[in-house]
């Protein structure tokens, strides 16, 4: 909840993501109570609601000072949050993930091809929702999914391999995750009409915003417990899912007593021992620095946007997603 309290320095804040809550869960009711029940199951869990916040935000930044957020623009929130549960519901399948939001995963209560299948139909609603906001919106979303395959499949082709580089690396997180914040930004924008120039601004806004986003989460995966992060940590070696820091590590000077033990599924033991090297590395500080280069550019993009309390919030959003990796950091 740490980013999401950021964001709420916006005094109307709450009063509009309570209204999406409700919005956001009618959005999956279907006619079989068994699949509203499933496609519900990730909502009720909780989750920081960091992209309709988003989109809600940018909505407002021609406006001094924050009014209630319109429907087209709860709307566009709604559909951006069920994009993200989808691709939670996914990722979840595709990372072996038994837990999620502090619960049970989908797939581990229902299997992975009921995940599987709940995961198109929160996908679908999402894609419904964005044509009633206009051709725009449903054609951005539809090409920010897209986006996330594309980003998810390169994560993919390079699991368990020790050449994994930083440029492969940057590039699937830009799918994966930095596309859907741009475009939560974005959709604030289009459905709140503003300057085309204040739109673009968001949307690279987001972008960056989404770089240190998924960079603090790949942190946070070797530096935090389950209890912490409400859902597997070290997850990402078992996978064989290098990351940044465990790129930055291969590099380093224990980089060779790390490739001997990884590059092939491992044990729970293994795993400790590589999140030890990691941090011992230097390739945490090395990735959290990274992560500070994208929220600069955040930072100043939003500089290029007029004065605003939304402006405001999305500022301190930013600054807040360095300290939430930077407390835990051993190294
Ligand atoms: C998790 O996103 C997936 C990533 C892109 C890292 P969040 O950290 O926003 O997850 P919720 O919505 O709060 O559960
Ligand atoms: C996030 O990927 C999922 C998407 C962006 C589609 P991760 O696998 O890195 O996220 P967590 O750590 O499971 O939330
Ligand atoms: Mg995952
Ligand atoms: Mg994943």
């Amino acid at each position: 909840m740490v980013l999401v309290s950021s964001l709420s320095v916006l005094p109307t804040l709450a009063n509009d993501l309570s209204e999406l809550e409700v919005k956001l869960q009618d959005s999956v009711i279907a006619e079989d109570k068994y699949l509203t029940e499933i496609a519900s199951h990730l909502i009720t869990a909780g989750g920081k609601r960091v992209r309709p916040g988003f989109t809600i935000a940018s909505s407002g930044i021609e406006t001094p000072k924050a009014v209630a957020a319109s429907y087209d623009v709860l709307m566009g929130g709604v559909a951006v949050e069920l994009v993200h549960l989808g691709s939670l519901y996914h990722d979840d399948v595709m990372d072996e993930a038994e837990m999620r939001r502090t619960v049970p995963s989908v797939n581990a209560i229902w299997g992975n091809l009921t995940a599987i299948l709940a995961g198109d139909f929160l996908l679908a609603r999402a894609s419904g929702i964005a044509a009633s906001l206009g051709t725009e919106v449903a054609e951005l979303l539809a090409g920010t999914i897209g986006e996330l395959c594309e980003g998810q499949i390169l994560e993919l082709q390079s699991t368990f391999k020790l050449d994994r580089n930083e440029s492969s690396y940057e590039r699937s997180i830009s799918g994966k995750t930095a596309s859907l914040l741009a475009t939560a930004c974005r959709i604030g924008g289009l459905t709140a009409d503003l300057s085309r120039d204040n739109i673009d601004i968001l949307t690279s806004f987001g972008h960056s915003y989404g770089m240190a986003f998924q960079i603090v989460d790949d942190i946070l995966d070797l530096v935090s417990t389950d209890e912490q992060l409400g859902k597997p940590s070290g997850n990402d070696l078992m996978e064989g899912v290098y990351t940044l820091p465990v790129i930055f590590a291969f590099a380093s000077n224990n980089g060779e007593e790390l490739k001997e033990l990884l590059g092939k599924e491992i044990s729970v033991e293994e795993r400790d021992h590589a999140r030890n090297l990691i941090r011992a590395s230097g390739g945490v500080s090395e990735a959290l620095s990274r992560a500070r280069l994208w929220t600069d550019k955040a930072s100043a993009a939003l500089n290029d946007l007029p004065p605003s309390e939304s402006t405001e919030a999305l500022g301190a959003a930013t600054t807040h997603l360095i300290q939430r990796a930077a407390t835990p950091v051993i190294n």
